[in-house]
């Protein structure tokens, strides 16, 4: 459990959160948000689960109601680099959420794990998530042009990252 502040709990997801998960993924604005065919069915995240290595997988709770999920997956010890993913729900929206629990859960992977380069995925067009990224100090490395084909068009993803050095000199008080 990570404490992000009195609000904020960051909890390892575990079995007992499929229904969440689920739910949550195949609501309109979060699957078209997401690279996953729709719909997203619970035998998958099971799979997925019972494969899990290398990886920092949370569920974001809100005074005490699950709110989202947080995680840096992919976690690549040899070149120390993970990938960095996130929702909030609808009813969450717009209260800091993501901002902090992203923040806290970044500075754990520099601070804990031998990382040095977080990257993320996005569509171009989602605007309200290459924001928060920008604000948490992720720079884009490339796009992917028509990578994804989703909703009747192929999709253009943005890459981006952030790499431990900037992290601490810009958030010197957190580390
Ligand atoms: C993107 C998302 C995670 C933001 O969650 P959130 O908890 O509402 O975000 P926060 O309240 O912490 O806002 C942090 C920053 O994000 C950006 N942002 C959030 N909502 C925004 C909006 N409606 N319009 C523009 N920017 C927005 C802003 O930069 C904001 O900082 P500010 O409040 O100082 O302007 C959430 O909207 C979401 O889950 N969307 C659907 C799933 C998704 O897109 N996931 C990412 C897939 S790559």
């Amino acid at each position: 459990m990570i404490k992000v502040n009195e609000n904020i709990i960051l909890k390892p997801i575990s079995e007992k959160d499929t229904e969440f998960i689920i739910e949550s993924r195949n609501e309109k604005d979060i699957y078209l948000t997401s690279f996953s065919n729709f719909p997203f069915y619970d035998f998958q995240h099971r799979k997925w689960l019972n494969n899990a290595s290398n990886i920092l997988d949370y569920v974001i709770y809100y005074n005490n109601e699950k709110s989202g999920r947080i995680n840096i997956s992919n976690i690549d010890f040899q070149n120390q680099k993970g990938e960095y993913g996130i929702f909030i729900i609808k009813k969450y929206r717009g209260l800091g959420i993501a901002f902090k629990a992203s923040k806290t859960l970044i500075d754990f992977t520099f601070s804990n794990l031998n990382i040095n380069k977080i990257y993320l995925k996005v569509f171009s067009d989602n605007i309200k998530a290459i924001r928060l990224y920008e604000k948490l100090g992720f720079e884009k490395e490339g796009v992917l042009k028509k990578e994804i084909y989703k909703n009747g068009e192929f999709k253009d993803v943005i890459i981006m990252a952030i790499f431990k050095e900037k992290w601490m000199k810009e958030n010197e008080n957190s580390i």
